[in-house]
């Protein structure tokens, strides 16, 4: 196992990272998890695949196996923020494209694209949990629901 440190917003090498849970498969989703939150730009880099392989007994191509289907997780380098909005069927039918375009004007990006202060990523996702308050996207943790385009200028301009 290599000594990478990853620049992450918490103290902590991916050995520290690793060290917290046990060398078994089943930890596998929770430890990128962690790796992923870790990392100050929100995303696993490539090298760490082989550390975390090796720590699980396992390999770099089931790894990243596992990174690719999942949406959640991301190899690229992202923004501080996050942006996942919603494009689930509830939230479509209450507006979830206009919340995306209002996103694309307001920070100057397309879906899958990050500005260039890296301080936001605009996604799409699958139903976020929260269709009674629909249309929703999610900021990180924190989700927001009964978006409108106010409410949206409001949101990202609290996170300026
Ligand atoms: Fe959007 Fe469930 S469909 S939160």
């Amino acid at each position: 196992m290599n000594s990478l440190d990853i620049p992450c917003s918490r103290k902590g090498s991916i050995e520290e990272i690793l060290e917290e849970f046990e060398p078994e498969m089943e930890n596998l989703i929770p430890i990128l998890h962690r790796i992923q939150d870790s990392h100050k730009f929100h995303y696993i880099p490539q090298e760490v695949i082989t550390d975390v392989a090796q720590y699980l007994n396992s390999t770099p191509s089931e790894v990243y196996g596992i990174i690719s289907f999942y949406t959640m997780f991301s190899v690229e380098p992202r923004g501080k923020y996050v942006i996942r909005v919603c494009e689930s069927a509830p939230c479509q039918v209450l507006g979830s494209s206009t919340v995306l375009s209002a996103l694309e004007q307001i920070l100057g990006i397309r879906v899958g694209e990050t500005t260039e202060d890296h301080l936001f990523t605009l996604e799409e996702s699958s139903c976020l949990g929260v269709c009674e308050r629909a249309p929703a996207m999610m900021i990180n943790e924190k989700v927001y629901g009964e978006l409108t385009v106010e409410k949206i200028m409001e949101i990202i301009g609290g996170l300026k």
